[in-house]
């Protein structure tokens, strides 16, 4: 499971590097490349791969897609470690991308790889027909903006030191994080030109697949070591952030997180042995420490 992610997370960047050579130069370029590749385990082209692996899709499509989702991915850690939202200094293990280039700049980087995810999965190097382009396009929109990524930062920030319903939390982790994983699995059945109905499924099971990625975050939050993590831990209670576990308590949560992977795992078991390495892949996500 580790090679193939840090085989995935390797021709990303290399695909990524390449990109960004072959656009003009600009004064962002600098601080957009620490943010898309200051480390990141890219988990999420690791999905998209599991999935696209389901669905017999060629790698080097599902690396191009994977590329424009680590791009939002960057840009909304850049623009979640600002001071007007989690305040944070150390990312990766490193100066968070404010801390290194100034806060107007960060968020000027944070704007421009939000928009570079558009010009990859609209460019001619991604060889599907135009019209799955902007069904993708289309759908990886709704997954960053406010019934997304945005949203769900919004509403994250608004429920600190708040007492918030269990549902409402849930709802809130789908948004900022689950979305953009929606995408991912459901990325492969655009292309593959599946009903609606599947694609929602898939969809679904991205919300899950979020959902548990996001609580494991927040366990690492709890439990986790700064070094490890390459981020301070300890920081969602001290920011009074409505989590499951603020609400349940670590075990609990933990109780929570195994379930979902049983449900998730149920919800794959019609597409056959193709799906083991997703749910090796839904163990690693839980299991890891940073
Ligand atoms: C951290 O995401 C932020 C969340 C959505 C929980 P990752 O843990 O995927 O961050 P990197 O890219 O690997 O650093
Ligand atoms: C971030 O969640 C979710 C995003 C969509 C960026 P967190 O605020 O918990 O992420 P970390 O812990 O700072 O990486
Ligand atoms: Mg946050
Ligand atoms: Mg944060
Ligand atoms: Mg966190």
């Amino acid at each position: 499971m580790q090679n193939e992610l840090d085989k995935i997370a390797k021709d990303t960047n290399i695909f990524l590097q390449k990109f960004i050579k072959k656009q003009k130069k600009s004064e962002l370029i600098v601080p957009m490349q620490y943010g898309l590749f200051s480390g990141g385990k890219k988990i999420r082209s690791k999905i998209l791969v599991d999935i696209g692996f389901i669905f017999k899709i060629n790698y080097k499509s599902l690396i191009i897609i994977g590329a424009a989702v680590e791009c939002i991915h960057a840009y909304s850690l850049i623009h979640d470690d600002l001071p007007c939202m989690d305040n944070d200094t150390i990312r990766r293990g490193k100066p968070s991308t404010h801390i290194k280039f100034g806060e107007s700049t960060a968020v000027l980087a944070g704007n421009s790889l939000l928009t570079m995810a558009f010009e990859i999965l609209s460019h001619k190097d991604l060889k599907i027909s135009e019209m799955t382009k902007i069904n993708l396009i289309n759908k990886i929109s709704e997954s960053s903006g406010h019934l997304g990524i945005a949203g769900g930062q919004y509403l994250d920030l608004s429920y600190e030191h708040k007492k918030v319903s269990k549902k409402k939390v849930i709802q809130m982790e789908i948004k900022k994080t689950g979305k953009l994983f929606s995408f991912c699995c459901a990325a492969p059945l655009i292309l593959k030109k599946k009903s609606k109905k599947e694609i929602k499924r898939f969809e679904n099971i991205g919300a899950d697949i979020g959902l548990l990625f996001q609580l494991a975050d927040d366990l690492i939050d709890h439990k986790g070591s700064m070094l490890v993590a390459g981020k301070k831990t300890g920081k969602d209670k001290k920011k009074g952030k409505a989590t499951l576990i603020s609400l349940l308590g670590y075990k609990n949560t933990v109780k929570y997180a195994n379930n979902l992977i049983l449900k998730i795992n149920n919800k794959l078991i019609k597409y056959g042995l193709r799906t083991k390495k997703l749910s090796q892949s839904l163990n690693y996500i839980l299991n890891r420490n940073k």
